[in-house]
This record gives C-alpha cells, sequence and structure tokens, in this order.
C-alpha cells in the first residue's frame, strides 16, 4: 500500500520561514519521519513539494494511478484559493486528509476558508508536524 503527502508553496522554506509560526523543523525533518513510520508499517511513501499550482495538480493525478491509497496534503497558501486542487481532489479516490501546521482558525479571516475541506475526509489544524504524524498514524490503521 501508498501514501502519497503532497506540500503546497512556501513550505520548502520550512525551519527558517517564519518558525513562530510554523516551527523550525524542516521539510527534510517532515519528511524523513513519516518515511520512517510508514516503512516501519511496510507502507510506501511519496513526498512531493512544489511552489506551482499545476506542478501539485500533476501529482494528484499521479496517486490515482500509481496505486496510491490515501492523499496527505497541506495546500499552503492553496487552501484558501484552488479550486482546481479541489477539482483534483475530487478525481482521487482514496482517502485525503487536510493538515495545516497552524490553527488556521486562530489567524487572518481569509485562512478560515479552505476549498480543499469541501473533499477532505479529514481536517487537522494547529498541531504542528504533529498533525501529520496523526494523518499518517489514521492512514496506517485504516
Ligand atoms: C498553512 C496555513 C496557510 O494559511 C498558509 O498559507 C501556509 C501554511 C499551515 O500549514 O499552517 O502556507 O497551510
Amino acid at each position: 500500500p501508498k501514501v502519497t503527502v503532497l506540500h503546497g508553496p512556501n513550505l520548502n522554506l520550512l525551519g527558517t520561514r517564519q518558525p513562530e509560526i510554523y516551527g523550525y523543523e524542516t521539510l527534510e525533518d517532515i519528511n524523513k519521519a513519516l518515511s520512517k513510520t510508514a516503512f516501519a508499517a511496510g507502507w510506501d511513501i511519496v513526498c512531493f513539494q512544489s511552489n506551482h499550482e499545476g506542478e501539485i495538480i500533476d501529482a494528484i493525478h499521479a496517486a490515482r494511478l500509481d496505486g496510491t491509497l490515501a492523499i496527505i496534503i497541506n495546500p499552503a497558501a492553496y487552501t484558501h484559493t484552488s479550486v482546481a486542487i479541489l477539482d483534483a481532489l475530487n478525481a482521487f479516490e482514496g482517502k485525503v486528509i487536510e493538515v495545516h501546521l497552524s490553527n488556521v482558525h486562530k489567524r487572518e479571516s481569509f485562512r478560515h476558508h479552505s476549498y480543499v475541506s469541501l473533499r477532505a475526509d479529514g481536517v487537522i489544524a494547529g498541531l504542528g508536524t504533529g498533525g501529520y504524524q496523526a494523518a499518517l498514524n489514521l492512514i496506517l490503521k485504516n
């Protein structure tokens, strides 16, 4: 079984980007920890980050065909803008968990709406990198 983890724009800067909001762990730290957990459970994992909306859409399309059973996605700012990412996720038949490092509901009002939440089976916000682990643990158990 396979899980695909997708990270949206600016998340390549994790560790140095507004660490008071997003923490000090890097994207590589996050992906390494997730890979370790997935491999220990006998799962395959694909981790992908892009600053480009179309590349994230292409990665969701790839997940439809590569045996991915579940997608964990932090669409970052595209959460609040992208009907196209929502449409791509609607064309994916597996489980979708939306993750945000920060509690978007505690922040500016433009972060309160998520297009992706219209598709997500579950949403985790405000648990930092623990949110990705919680999402993965849930997927591995189901
Ligand atoms: C984010 C929250 C978004 O509002 C923001 O644009 C991000 C990261 C988070 O993980 O908290 O880039 O998705």
